[in-house]
Formats: C-alpha cells, sequence, structure tokens
C-alpha cells in the first residue's frame, strides 16, 4: 500500500446513513474486527468489547429503542451533554445542514428533523450494528481507545466495500440495549457502529462533509 493509497482509503470513508437488506459475510466482519484488535489502547488495555446484532433481531432492537426513546428522556452511560459553542457548534450545524440537505429537509420541518433523527435508532435500516463497550470504571482516557478501535473497524471495513457510520445515538439508552440482548449491568455502552452494503440511491448518503485545513489544527514548535 502506498501513502496515497492509504489516504485514498481514509477519504473514502464516510458516514453511510442507507443500506441495502444484503447481510455482510461472516468471513468480512471477521476480517474488519480482526483488523482492529490491532488498533493502539494505553498501556494495551485493548478496552473494547463488542456485542454484533444482525438483521430481524437489529430491526427488534430497533422498534425497543424507539418505544424507550418515546417514553422518557435517554440516560446513556457515559454523558452526552456536551453544549458545542463557537466554533464547534459552526461545524455541528454545518454537518446537519450537509445531512438533512441531503435529504430535503427544512430547517423548519421539526418532524422530518425527529423523523431523521429516529432512523437512527434502527440502525439506518443496516443489516448489522456493533454496539461497542468500555468496561466499568474507565473514564475518557480509555474512551479515546475505542475512538482507534471504532475508526480501524470502519477503516477495514471501507476496504472490503462496506459502508459505516458510528452512532453515538445508539448509547442514549443502554438499559434497552441491555435488556434486549440479556446483558449484566457494568460495562459502559460507548456507541454503535451501523454497516452494510451502501444503498446509494438513499438520500442521506449524498451527504459530504468538509474538514477544517490542516493549519487551523497544527501548530508546529521550532527545534
Ligand atoms: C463517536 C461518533 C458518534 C457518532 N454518532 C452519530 C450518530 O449518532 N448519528 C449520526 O448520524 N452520525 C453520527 N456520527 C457520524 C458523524 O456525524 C460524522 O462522522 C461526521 O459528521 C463527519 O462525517 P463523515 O463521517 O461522513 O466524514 C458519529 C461519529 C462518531 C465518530
Amino acid at each position: 500500500m502506498t501513502p496515497q493509497d492509504f489516504d485514498t482509503l481514509v477519504r473514502n470513508r464516510r458516514s453511510v446513513r442507507g443500506f441495502l437488506p444484503r447481510p455482510v459475510p461472516d468471513t468480512v466482519i471477521d476480517a474488519a474486527f480482526e483488523s482492529a484488535l490491532w488498533a493502539p489502547s494505553n498501556c494495551n488495555v485493548q478496552p473494547w468489547s463488542v456485542h454484533l446484532v444482525s438483521g430481524e433481531r437489529l430491526r427488534d432492537l430497533g422498534r425497543a429503542l424507539t418505544a424507550r426513546a418515546a417514553s422518557g428522556a435517554a440516560a446513556p452511560d457515559v454523558p452526552m451533554d456536551t453544549a458545542y459553542t463557537g466554533l464547534y457548534r459552526e461545524r455541528q450545524i454545518a454537518s446537519a445542514k450537509a445531512l438533512y440537505g441531503a435529504m430535503g429537509i427544512a430547517r423548519d420541518d421539526k418532524q422530518g428533523r425527529v423523523d431523521a433523527f429516529l432512523r437512527n435508532l434502527d440502525a439506518f435500516g443496516a443489516p448489522h450494528a456493533a454496539f461497542v463497550f468500555l468496561p466499568e470504571g474507565f473514564g475518557t482516557r480509555e474512551a479515546a481507545d475505542l475512538g482507534g478501535f471504532v475508526q480501524t473497524v470502519m477503516l477495514a471495513l471501507t476496504a472490503h466495500g462496506v459502508g459505516s457510520v458510528a452512532q453515538g445515538a445508539l448509547s442514549l439508552y443502554p438499559e434497552a440495549v441491555r435488556a434486549h440482548l440479556g446483558l449484566d449491568e457494568g460495562a459502559q455502552l460507548m456507541c454503535a457502529i451501523a454497516f452494510g452494503y451502501e444503498d446509494p440511491a438513499h438520500p442521506a448518503n449524498a451527504a459530504r462533509t468538509e474538514r477544517a485545513p490542516l493549519a487551523s489544527i497544527l501548530t508546529r514548535h521550532a527545534p
């Protein structure tokens, strides 16, 4: 692989939010997660565990999460309460604009936006979702390890021609996920990765995001 090949792979990964129902072969799924095992982590503690949910079981879970969302406030294991301001708020708005714009949902179409959000809870109709957990008591430092793990899974899936999207939204109702999967309390649900073959006709998949220029984030100090 050349450096250019790597850059192309990284740029080819983008969030996919509309999937064909065709399942991804187990061999491909295993290969992607095997690659991600090689993500770095603090002291090599490898603080990730994954529950993979597929097919009708995932649709059932989606219905349970949608019902749960209608019945009360979210209670994620890891709080999701950062209020983005300034530059970060501008970027948040730009990414929402790209997505809702691609889907033809107007800014004042509140119901359209709610419906678009609720698609999250059904993993955007993906044939698979990997729920990613952090061990009990682990904090921000180890959560950073999960970021590398999740990105490696998504890059590997991209290399296999499989689309994906990381989803914090699937961690909003962890007790419903645990109940559905028969899991004990303890491990913290961080996010999920919905994945499958991209539906090129789905309007959400026309959304494209931008990135800030390198100079805005990289400060070089004199040697
Ligand atoms: C940890 C994490 C959680 C995310 N949660 C969601 C989510 O709940 N719903 C969603 O539609 N996109 C979610 N995203 C996708 C981001 O919106 C997306 O990565 C960002 O807008 C950049 O776009 P790109 O992935 O197409 O490059 C999440 C991404 C990450 C890394």
